[in-house]
């Protein structure tokens, strides 16, 4: 089993990666830890416990973290995931759940005080890694894996030509990390998760297979659906979060290059992750981008684990 924390902004990919995160046979997560990203911190945590009282997993506990970016001020992505943050769905909490009293930043920089064998994947604003590399420089020695879903490499931007929402919401965050973090990240960008579709196909396909985990699947995304149909014309709904996820379990399942990145911090290229695939700066790699993705394996992966599915047998 791998250790891992994931730190998350809980809108409704998000929520998929966790409800994916609790259940992969091969992960223990051993802390969800909550950033301002699409949602502020507070109704992230809130969206954090629904997800788990889903699962049957509130024995992890929930660290809070940054209300804002580091230096910019705080925009949300409540329009494209609901005012809830879950697609209007108004899912009610019904335990007594709260996040713990150690804010997240505080909780990352004592783990990895030591060496430890736990892994982290971050799905949102890298606020809170950033502030726990702050006071703890080591945090990148100490721990064994980093994944950050973010950025984009040659795939276009989705807030604006060429920025990723995570790196854009708090450019100086991230541009921190993949300066300081001494360790190498796994960048799981949009050249990667814009292929991965959840379909109209595949979301009756889980109301099929297990009516409860397929109706809630529904009642979260009908309106993200409805957004990409508006938006983009795509039938159904692009999941990023998940791949972090299923790619931390089985890093099969994606593959890409190792070089140097940096993140723009100003200008209109904000928030753009800047892969010096030609080595023009000259810098040791710090980052490993996934350009390319096997989607049928990670849906494999993915409704056999939520769905609670034997796993299929191919003949060879
Ligand atoms: C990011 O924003 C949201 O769509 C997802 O949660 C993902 O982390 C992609 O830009
Ligand atoms: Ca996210």
């Amino acid at each position: 089993m791998q250790k891992v924390i994931i730190d998350c902004d809980p809108e409704i990919d998000d929520v998929l990666a966790l409800m994916l995160a609790v259940q992969t046979p091969n992960l223990d997560v051993v802390a969800i830890t909550v950033v301002s990203g699409n949602v502020p911190a507070d109704l992230g945590v809130q969206n954090v416990i629904k997800c788990l009282e889903f699962c049957d997993r509130l024995d992890i506990p929930i660290y809070k973290g940054a209300n804002g970016p580091l230096k910019r001020a705080y925009v949300s992505a409540q329009d494209t995931h609901g005012q809830d943050g879950l697609g209007e769905s108004h899912i009610k909490v019904t335990s007594n759940k709260q996040a713990e009293r150690l804010d997240a930043a505080t909780f990352l920089a004592q783990t990895f005080q030591t060496p430890q064998s736990i892994g982290v994947i971050a799905l949102g604003p890298l606020t809170n890694i950033a502030q726990a590399l702050i006071a703890n420089q080591n945090i990148g020695q100490n721990l064994n894996r980093f994944v950050s879903m973010g950025g984009t490499y040659q795939a276009a931007g989705n807030c604006s030509p060429v920025a990723e929402y995570n790196y854009w919401c708090d450019p100086d965050a991230a541009q921190y990390v993949y300066a300081h973090l001494d360790h190498r990240i796994e960048m799981i960008g949009l050249d990667v998760t814009r292929q991965i579709v959840l379909s109209p196909d595949i979301l009756t396909y889980c109301q099929y297979m297990n009516a409860q985990v397929g109706q809630f699947i529904g009642a979260i995304t009908h309106f993200y659906f409805d957004f990409h149909w508006q938006q983009e014309r795509i039938l159904g709904c692009v999941i990023n979060d998940p791949l972090a996820v299923a790619y931390f379990s089985d890093p099969t399942l994606c593959s890409g290059f190792s070089t140097y990145v940096d993140v723009a911090t100003t200008g209109i290229a904000l928030g753009q992750t800047l892969v010096d695939v030609n080595n023009f700066y000259q810098r040791d790699a710090n980052a490993r981008v996934l350009t390319q993705v096997n989607a049928p394996a990670f849906f494999e992966q993915f409704l056999t684990t939520v769905l609670h599915l034997e796993p299929a047998q191919v003949s060879s």
